[in-house]
């Protein structure tokens, strides 16, 4: 069987110069171990936060403003308000990282697992719980062994488990890992996943998982990174945290980039501080695109997200400002693409990844997405048909209602793709596979044109 066991992998993190929350142990090769966390303040924040009442962390994480790291980017704090008074009740870790283009969260699993364990244990405590649940995706297997060495480390040091620190807080951390599926990173997917069933999503409402998740109980689901900042917070106070990015989004942020730029790799960043143009050609970040070729079209926020172009390398990394041009910053996965790149096979490349993805639970999805793909290979096999590019469009409408097939959409021009995208499906993943299609037909259209011919010029 192969394993990634013990490999690093590349591109890795960027030791870009700027504030760090999370990253401030990445350049410690032995950054993962508990005495090299000891040694620059590992659990200090948790023997704080033992000190304090568990509504007054919650409060300070309110006031930090920590926007989710999983892609939707909700306010954690507020969502913690979320909870009923019923116990038990439970955490859930979000480290299911498939997203395309996206390896932050990894990273930190991988360099600075006590952080993540801190953050935690910080979170159960202000919660009134004593459960929590790590998910690690199936393929990441160092990081699962450096979790559970953690986790082993932390348990015998007292800092996880019964009366942690002496006090009479207990708090159990379980590590479980799933097959390797994107879908079940889908919050009720991964709880149904954690149940012992098919990683498929529930349909919400009438439930959410803060009222009833797993096990139908009050369920935190939080992102890695969103619990990697807690110990820094918590250390620092809310004030210090928003010192950092801007006001909408207070804070440093994981950025991953990948294809054709010079120096890819994960860099943290402040948000709102930095724009594309500056992550992309500024010496502090990756340095340019590869042979100083030009820019293609970039992904803002992984491979769900609408495709942007260079008029838009001046936006802020901010989530509302990308937001508000019609893409999302998502993950934090940011992939480049330059002149030489092939439109249509990048569309492909990022359908087919949806189209086998696809838990199957519901029918546009299921069907539309693998249509989509046999669609995209035909025209690209040399074997398209002239009304294929409105079909793309019109099943593209079936998974994600939208103004854009056939004449609706020329007519209604560079604002005809709808986002964030409405759904005729249980859960956003079918309309993730719309996003390229629409980005790259209402772009590079010639292009499509041009692979198409006309039925009797098909090759046999
Ligand atoms: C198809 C799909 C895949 C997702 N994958 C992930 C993932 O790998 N990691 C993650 O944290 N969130 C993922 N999410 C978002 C989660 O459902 C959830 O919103 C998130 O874990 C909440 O954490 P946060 O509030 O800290 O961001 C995914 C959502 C969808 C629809
Ligand atoms: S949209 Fe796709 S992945 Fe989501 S529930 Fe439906 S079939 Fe499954």
């Amino acid at each position: 069987m192969a394993t990634n066991a013990y490999v690093e992998h590349a591109p890795g993190y960027v030791d870009n110069v700027g504030p760090k929350v999370v990253t401030s142990r990445f350049g410690d090769p032995e950054s993962y171990k508990l005495e090299r966390s000891e040694a620059t303040g590992g659990y200090g924040a948790l023997r704080a936060v033992l000190q304090m009442k568990p509504d007054e962390v919650h409060g300070q994480v309110r006031d930090a403003v920590l926007l989710g790291r999983g892609g939707a980017g909700f306010p954690a704090g507020v969502k913690w308000g979320f909870m009923p008074p019923v116990w038990p009740r439970y955490l859930v870790v979000n480290g299911d990282e498939s997203e395309p283009g996206t390896y932050k969260d990894r990273l930190l699993m991988e360099r600075d697992p006590h952080q993540l364990i801190e953050g935690c244990l910080i979170t159960c405590y202000a919660l009134g719980l004593n459960t929590c649940f790590l998910y690690v995706r199936g393929e990441m297997a160092l990081a699962q062994e450096r979790i559970a060495e953690a986790l082993n480390d932390a348990y015998e040091a007292g800092y996880v488990g019964r009366n942690i620190m002496g006090t009479d807080v207990s708090i159990d951390v379980v590590l479980t890992w799933g097959a390797g599926a994107y879908i079940v990173g889908e919050e009720t997917a991964l709880i149904e996943s954690l149940e012992g069933n098919r990683g498929m999503p529930r349909l919400k409402p009438p439930f959410f998982p803060a009222a009833k998740g797993l096990y139908m109980k009050p369920t935190i689901v939080n992102n890695v990174e969103t619990l990697a900042n807690l110990p820094w917070i918590m250390l620092n106070g809310p004030e210090a945290y928003k010192q950092f990015g801007s006001e909408k989004s207070p804070g440093t942020r994981m950025l991953a980039i990948s294809g054709h730029v010079k120096r890819p790799g994960v860099y943290e960043v402040e948000q709102g501080k930095v724009t594309f143009r500056d992550l992309f050609y500024g010496d502090n970040y990756c340095q340019g695109i590869r042979d100083d070729n030009d820019l293609k079209m970039f992904i803002p926020g992984g491979g769900s997200a609408p495709w942007f172009f260079e008029d838009q390398l001046d936006l802020p990394l901010e989530a509302a400002d990308v937001g508000a041009a019609g893409s999302m910053l998502g993950s934090g996965a940011i992939v480049v693409m330059d002149e030489t790149t092939d439109a249509v096979r990048a569309c492909l490349r990022v359908v087919r990844f949806f189209a086998r993805e696809s838990c199957g639970k519901c029918t546009p999805c299921r069907e539309g997405t693998t249509w989509e793909e046999k669609i995209l290979q035909r025209i690209l096999d040399g074997h398209g048909r002239p009304e294929d590019i409105d079909l793309l469009l019109d099943i593209g409408s079936q998974i994600s209602p939208g103004p854009y097939p056939v004449a609706a959409f020329e007519a209604a021009g560079e604002t005809a793709v709808p986002f964030p995208p409405k759904q005729t499906t249980i859960c956003p993943l079918g309309p993730s596979s719309v996003a390229p299609i629409t980005s790259a037909i209402r772009r590079f259209r010639d292009e499509f044109e041009a692979k198409i011919q006309a039925p009797e010029e098909v090759p046999a």
